[in-house]
């Protein structure tokens, strides 16, 4: 599958990805500063916030109850903020439209 990714400069860019692979690990692997991934995806750091576009988000699976709460945190939360550590990639999520978050202070 394939994920659009549209950096903190509004840059976008089409990146391959393989079934499995967790989103943040992927940004991370190509060079998006802003995610930085901290805690390795176990949901307590929130370096790894990204936007969903909102015709995919749906498509997510639910969020789990300690990603709520880092998410509710954000200075930059949005109703479509996300943890790119919960997003694995599947063949249903080709296409998946996200936007790399600011960093917070
Ligand atoms: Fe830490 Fe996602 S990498 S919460």
């Amino acid at each position: 599958p394939n994920v659009i990714v549209t950096d903190v400069e509004g840059q976008h860019s089409s990146i391959s990805v393989r079934e499995g692979e967790i989103l943040m690990e992927v940004l991370n692997e190509n060079d998006f500063e802003e995610i930085e991934g901290v805690c390795g995806g176990i949901r307590s750091c929130a370096t790894c916030h990204v936007y969903v576009d909102k015709k995919w988000l749906d498509k997510l699976v639910d969020k789990h109850q300690e990603e709520s709460e880092l998410l509710s945190g954000l200075e930059a939360q949005q109703a479509n903020s996300r943890l790119s550590c919960q997003i694995i990639m599947t063949s249903e999520l080709d296409g998946l439209e996200v936007t790399v978050a600011p960093m917070e202070d």
